[in-house]
């Protein structure tokens, strides 16, 4: 409390002047790092923190924790210069009528970088969420540790890490990049279940440019090294690339309508009246040649409720297809083999992108429903010297392990471990349908004819007339849905067009499924 002084003599404030006090402190608290500093965050094309924060809470809802919260150091000239707040603002209010917690660093403030003080806020409302089981939302715009504080920033840092770990897979955390985060500003987001980048002002390393130049020479710009592009084409790091801040915000609150509050319950569920629920054009759908691709994307979009398919890490690992959808108003996860980008193959990248992707539904109580058409694991020595094998098995592992509701269409083509992979029913699907066109085998005919038939096909007359007999009669065999259905592989063979209406009563026959793995302390997954 400022005291003012009289001739040295202290004079009781009267209640009229607390409030004052109380008046202009709030309002320094608004102003963050001063007019100058908002108006060059504004002429980047950047929102402020507070600005964020009001866009993504419902009106009038944000409560906001720890205003005048100001950092404790005293090196390099910090003791004398304080703003309330200390570079981030906290609290918690409500996103389409339902409770978040969420932490926003101001930029204006050292450039939002992590003091001692500014870790302990983020850190009081990630413990207020755990408690009261809600999600968490990170709107991260910080240069990383605050270099001035040394050790206590990482202190800070590693506080939040160890309490995003704990959260994992308890309620949902979701980290919105909007500007330039380095350092340990990466690391908290890259333990969350989502990441959203804006394009062209929100950039993530753990190294920047500079640093980057004078360890390996190499020349690269923010963007190249570590923007919105970069990490949701090549690394993967991020799940969505936004145009601008408002679309990121506003993909967040879509996302969060797919989610529960926390791991004990249910993802909201939207009204829904059954209709008429045949899909005739999806009968049309597949090419009669089984070579030929087509995008997976048209078949979900075929059967989920429309318009509510969104797709996560879009331009990331293309040929694996992930997203959330609704099907008669319920959240379900969607897994599919993309035939589109190299035939659908699975590689490591869409291995992991997949495996990271049940594993968040699995957490969530989100059902998860799989169509597949895959031609087996993509063969090399680039995908076996980066390890394919540890890769791969990161899916079946994710699957393998998943207790909520699941099932299966295969499409088209189910071969080799990608079919064990892929959701099937030995690995714990609860129901797996196939379309009259699935192909379920070892491998492509050919290369079972050439393997299987070599000694027979090289002494006959005529190699080529003899191989084309074998691999028709692997055909005749294998490349249909029927072997698998004789052995209850596959329950049943559907029409394109009955697809929605199985899979709706498939998913209510489910609702109430409960599955319990081993007593364990946790598992081992490869990693
Ligand atoms: C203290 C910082 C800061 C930091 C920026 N500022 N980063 N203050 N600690 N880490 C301050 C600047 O002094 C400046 O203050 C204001 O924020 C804006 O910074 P600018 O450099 O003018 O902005 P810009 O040109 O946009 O560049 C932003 C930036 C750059 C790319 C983030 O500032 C930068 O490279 N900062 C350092 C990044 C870094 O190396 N962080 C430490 C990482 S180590 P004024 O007063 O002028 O407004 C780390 C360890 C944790 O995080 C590891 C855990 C695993």
């Amino acid at each position: 409390m400022e005291k003012p002084q009289v001739n040295n003599k202290y004079t009781m404030p009267t209640n009229k002047e607390k409030y004052e006090l109380l008046a202009r402190k709030n309002e320094e608290a608004l102003q963050g790092g001063g007019a100058a500093r908002i108006e060059s965050q504004h002429k980047k094309g950047k929102l402020t923190a507070r600005e964020r924060v009001h866009l993504l809470m419902d009106e009038g809802s944000f409560e906001e924790i720890g205003k005048f919260v100001m950092h404790r150091a005293k090196d390099f000239g910090l003791d004398k210069e304080h703003y309330l707040g200390d570079g981030v603002i906290t609290g918690y209010g409500t996103v389409n009528g339902r409770l978040v917690y969420v932490f926003s660093q101001d930029f204006t403030v050292f450039g939002g970088s992590l003091s001692e003080t500014h870790a302990e806020k983020i850190v009081k409302i990630m413990d207020l969420a755990m408690k009261n089981g809600a999600p968490v939302i990170g709107l991260n715009d910080s240069g990383g540790a605050r270099i001035q504080e040394g050790v206590v920033s990482l202190g800070g840092y590693a506080d939040i890490f160890y309490r995003n770990t704990l959260a994992s897979g308890v309620i949902p955390q979701l980290s919105a990049i909007m500007g330039p985060c380095a350092g340990g500003a990466v690391y908290s987001p890259a333990i969350t279940d989502f990441i959203l980048m804006v394009e062209n002002t929100s950039y993530m390393f753990v190294t920047g440019p500079n640093v980057v130049k004078t360890v390996t020479q190499e020349n690269v710009t923010a963007e190249e090294l570590g923007g919105a592009s970069t990490h949701s084409t090549k690394s993967g790091v991020t799940h969505f690339s936004c145009a601008n801040e408002v679309e990121a915000i506003n993909h967040i609150k879509k996302l969060l309508s797919y989610m529960p509050q926390n791991c004990e319950e249910d993802a909201p569920r939207y009204a829904y009246e059954m209709g008429d629920e045949s899909r005739p054009a999806l009968n049309d759908l597949i090419p009669d040649n089984p070579n030929q691709p087509y995008d997976m994307r048209e078949v979900i979009e075929g059967v989920v409720d429309a318009d509510s398919f969104l797709e996560v890490h879009k331009n990331f690992a293309e040929n694996i297809v992930v997203g959330f959808a609704r099907l008669a108003g319920r959240s379900i996860g969607i897994v599919g083999n993309q035939p589109a980008s190299l035939a659908g193959v699975l590689d490591i990248q869409a291995s992991v992108k997949a495996a990271r992707f049940v594993r968040f539904c699995d957490c969530f109580n989100i059902p998860l429903l799989v169509f597949e058409d895959v031609p087996g694991f993509l063969p090399g020595t680039d995908q076996e010297w980066n390890a394919i094998i540890t890769n791969g098995a990161k899916l079946l592992y994710a699957f393998s392990e998943a207790t909520v509701p699941r099932v299966t269409v295969i499409t088209r083509k189910a071969y080799g471990g990608a079919y064990d992979v892929m959701n099937s029913k030995h690995i714990g699907a609860d129901l797996n349908y196939a379309w009259p066109m699935a192909e379920i085998a070892v491998m492509g005919a050919k290369g079972a004819a050439e393997i299987i038939f070599k000694k027979e096909i090289s002494e006959a007359a005529d190699p080529v007339a003899k191989l084309q007999e074998k691999v028709d009669e692997y055909t005749a065999k294998f490349a249909n849905p029927y072997r698998a259905a004789h052995r209850g592989y596959v329950d049943e063979v559907i029409l394109p067009e009955d697809t929605r209406k199985k899979l709706i009563s498939a998913f209510k026959m489910l609702e109430n499924k409960v599955d319990k793995l081993p007593k364990k302390k946790h598992g081992n997954i490869p990693l």
